[in-house]
C-alpha cells in the first residue's frame, strides 16, 4: 500500500514536472520569438524608411553598401529585393546575386498587402527572418528582408533547457522525498491497525493502537481497540470460568471422564487416574477402545450412546485393589465438531459397601449372641418347669446357670447399647482437668478385691502426679475393660501392670498382662465388634466381644491412640496414648 502510494505520487509529480517543463519552455521559445519578430520587424520598417530609393537605384554601388550597413549594425543578414522579387543587394556577398524570390509566400504577401507598416514573420528551425515592405514616394519598390540565426538563440534555449532538466531533477527529488514523507504518513496509522488486528488475530491483547486524530483511520483504530479490549475481557471471562471448571473437576473425588461421539477422551481428571491407577498417563484423544482397564466402561457407553439416555451401574475392579465404583453415564451434545459424546462419572462405593456389608454382618452377629443365652436360658428354665426343680441340687446349679447368662444377656444388652450410642456419636464427653491419680485409684479399687482373688498380682508403675483432662466416667469404662481383659486372659499366678507417663505433648498409659498372649494375625481384627480369638475361652470369662470395639471408639472419642502388642503365651499389652 505505502509502496503502491509512493509510485503513485512519483508517476503524479514526474508527469506534472515534465509537463510543465515542456509547456515553458514551448512557451517560452514562442514568447521569445515574438519578441525577437516584432523588433526585428520595427528594425526593418526603420531600415526601409531610411533607405534612399533613389541613390540605391537598381545596379548602385551604394545599395550594396547600405545593406552592409544595415547587416553589421544589426548583426543580421540583410536582403534587399525589388517588387518582382529579384534580389537588389544581399549583405553576404556568397549568396546569389539576382536570385528571384517571386515565388516566395512571404515575399507575395507583403507585396500585395497595401498598409505601409507591416511586416512579415518565417520562423524556420535555425532561421528568423522579416519581411518589410519598401515604399518610396508613396510607391510600393520591393521587399527588405533581416534574417537571423537561431543558433545563438538555440543554444541559450539549450541551456534553459539543461538548467531547467537540473531543476526538475531537483524538484523531482523533493517531491519523491515528500510522497515518500506523505505517503509513510498516510500507511503508519494503517500499519499499526494492521499490527494489532495480527496481534488481535494471535491472541495478544494488550497492545493498543494511539488514536491522534478522530478521521476515519482515527475511528477505524478506536473499533480495533474497543475489539481488542472487548475480546480481552471475553477471554479472561472463559478462561477464569475454564479454570474454575478445571479445578472443580480436578479437585473433584469422583472420577470424570468425557469422550466423543468417535469414542475418544476428551476429559480425564485426576480421579480416574488413580481410580484406574493408570499413574500420569495422559488419556486425552486416546481411544476408549485402545485402553483395555475402560473394557467394562465400553459396553455401558455404547449402550448411552445407542439410547440417549442416562446409564447407572456398577462396575467392579479388581486390580489393583479389589473396588466397587458407581458408574453413572450422560449423553452430551457437545457441537457440531463434537457430535454426541458420553460424560461419564465413577464413583468409589467400596467403603459404602464395605459398611453396608459390616451392618448386615453384625446383625446377623447380634442376633446369633442374643440367641445363645436365650436359648440356654430357656434350656434350663424347661428343664426345671419339666420337674428339675424338685431335684434341690439341680434346682441350685440351674439357677446359678440362668442367673449368670441372664448377666451375660445384660451386660451384652449394656454393651449394645453403648456401642450404638458411642458409634452414633450421641455419647458427649464430660472433660474435665483431673490429675491421673485421682483417675485411676477409684477405678482399681472396685476391681482389686477380685483380681486378689483370681490369684493375680497388680502393679502400678510410672510418672504421677500430673494432670489430665479426660472425661472420668468414660475413662473409667476403659479401664476397666482392659483390666477385665487382662484379668480374663491371665492365668493364676500371673500379674497386671498398669504403667504411666508423661511427655512434652502426650501422656500414656500402658495395661500389660502376663496372660495367654494374642496370635499376630488375630491382632488387627481384635478391635473388631465380637471378634474373639477364642470363643469358648471369651464365653466362660462371660465377656461380650464389645469390650476393645468400645475402648477403641472411647480412646477416639478423647482424640487418643490404642496400640496393642503381644506374645502368645507370655504377655499382651495395650498402650493409650492421648495430647496433653
Ligand atoms: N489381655 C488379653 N490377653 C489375651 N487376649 C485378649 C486380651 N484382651 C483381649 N483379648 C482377645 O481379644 C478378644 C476381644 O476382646 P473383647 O473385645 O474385650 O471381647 P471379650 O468379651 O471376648 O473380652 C478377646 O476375645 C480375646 O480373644
Ligand atoms: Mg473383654
Amino acid at each position: 500500500m505505502r509502496g503502491r502510494l509512493f509510485v503513485t505520487f512519483l508517476w503524479l509529480t514526474g508527469l506534472s514536472v515534465l509537463i510543465t517543463g515542456l509547456l515553458v519552455s514551448f512557451l517560452m521559445r514562442a514568447a521569445y520569438m515574438d519578441s525577437l519578430g516584432e523588433r526585428m520587424g520595427k528594425e526593418g520598417q526603420l531600415l526601409a524608411k531610411s533607405l534612399d530609393w533613389e541613390s540605391t537605384a537598381p545596379g548602385k554601388p551604394n545599395f550594396r553598401r547600405q545593406t552592409r550597413l544595415y547587416s553589421q549594425t544589426l548583426d543580421a543578414h540583410v536582403t534587399l529585393m525589388d517588387k518582382n522579387g529579384d534580389v537588389l543587394s544581399d549583405s553576404d556577398q556568397r549568396s546569389k546575386k539576382g536570385k528571384n524570390n517571386k515565388n516566395n509566400s512571404a515575399v507575395k504577401r507583403i507585396l500585395q498587402k497595401k498598409e505601409r507598416s507591416t511586416y512579415e514573420r518565417v520562423v524556420t528551425d535555425n532561421q528568423l527572418a522579416v519581411y518589410v515592405p519598401v515604399d518610396y514616394n508613396g510607391e510600393r519598390k520591393g521587399v527588405l528582408r533581416i534574417t537571423v540565426e537561431l543558433d545563438s538563440i538555440n543554444h541559450s534555449l539549450r541551456q534553459v533547457w539543461v538548467s531547467m532538466i537540473i531543476g526538475l531533477i531537483f524538484a523531482y527529488a523533493v517531491a519523491a522525498l515528500v510522497s515518500s514523507r506523505l505517503a509513510s504518513r498516510f500507511t503508519r496509522p494503517i500499519e499499526e491497525i494492521t499490527q494489532v488486528a495480527v496481534d488481535v488475530a494471535r491472541n495478544k491483547y494488550h497492545r493498543r493502537i494511539p488514536v491522534k486524530k478522530q478521521d476515519e483511520i482515527g475511528r477505524l483504530a478506536t473499533a480495533i481497540n474497543r475489539m481488542g479490549a472487548g475480546l480481552r475481557y471475553q477471554l479472561e471471562t472463559i478462561r477464569k470460568s475454564e479454570r474454575r471448571l478445571t479445578g472443580v473437576i480436578e479437585t473433584m473425588e469422583s472420577g470424570l471422564l468425557m469422550v466423543d461421539a468417535e469414542g475418544k477422551v476428551t476429559v480425564a481428571n485426576q480421579a480416574i487416574l488413580s481410580l484406574f491407577d493408570l499413574g500420569s498417563t495422559s488419556l486425552i484423544n486416546k481411544s476408549l477402545t485402545d485402553l483395555p482397564v475402560f473394557h467394562e466402561l465400553q459396553g455401558l457407553v455404547h449402550h448411552c450412546k445407542e439410547s440417549q439416555e442416562s446409564v447407572r451401574d456398577e462396575l467392579h475392579l479388581y486390580f489393583p485393589t479389589e473396588r466397587i465404583l458407581a458408574a453413572s453415564l450422560t449423553p452430551i451434545w457437545g457441537g457440531e465438531t463434537t457430535g454426541m459424546g458420553v460424560v461419564i462419572v465413577l464413583h468409589d462405593i467400596t467403603p459404602i459397601r464395605y459398611l453396608e456389608k459390616l451392618r448386615t454382618e453384625f446383625v446377623a452377629n447380634v442376633s446369633h449372641e442374643l440367641k445363645t443365652p436365650v436359648t440356654s436360658l430357656r434350656g434350663f428354665a424347661e428343664t426345671l418347669l419339666d420337674g428339675g426343680v424338685d431335684d434341690p441340687k439341680m434346682r441350685r446349679e440351674f439357677l446359678e446357670i440362668i442367673h449368670f447368662e441372664s448377666l451375660r444377656l445384660e451386660r451384652l444388652i449394656g454393651d449394645l447399647l453403648d456401642l450404638s450410642k458411642i458409634e452414633s456419636r450421641k455419647v458427649r464427653l464430660n472433660v474435665v482437668k483431673v490429675s491421673i491419680d485421682d483417675l485411676l485409684r477409684p477405678t482399681i479399687k472396685t476391681m482389686e478385691e477380685e483380681i486378689r482373688k483370681l490369684d493375680l498380682q497388680l502393679h502400678m508403675k510410672g510418672e504421677r502426679g500430673f494432670n489430665v483432662r479426660v472425661d472420668p466416667d468414660r475413662f473409667s469404662q476403659i479401664v476397666i475393660n482392659l483390666v477385665a481383659n487382662a484379668m480374663a486372659y491371665t492365668p493364676a499366678g500371673g500379674s497386671i501392670t498398669l504403667t504411666t507417663g508423661v511427655e512434652e505433648s502426650s501422656w500414656w498409659l500402658q495395661v500389660e498382662d502376663t496372660g495367654i498372649g494374642i496370635p499376630s494375625e488375630d491382632l488387627p481384627r481384635i478391635f473388631e465388634r465380637f471378634y474373639r480369638v477364642d470363643k469358648a475361652r471369651s464365653r466362660d470369662s462371660g465377656g461380650t466381644g464389645l469390650g476393645l470395639a468400645i475402648v477403641k471408639h472411647l480412646v477416639e472419642a478423647h482424640r487418643g491412640t490404642i496400640d496393642v502388642e503381644s506374645q502368645v503365651g507370655e504377655k499382651t499389652g495395650f498402650t493409650l496414648r492421648f495430647p496433653r
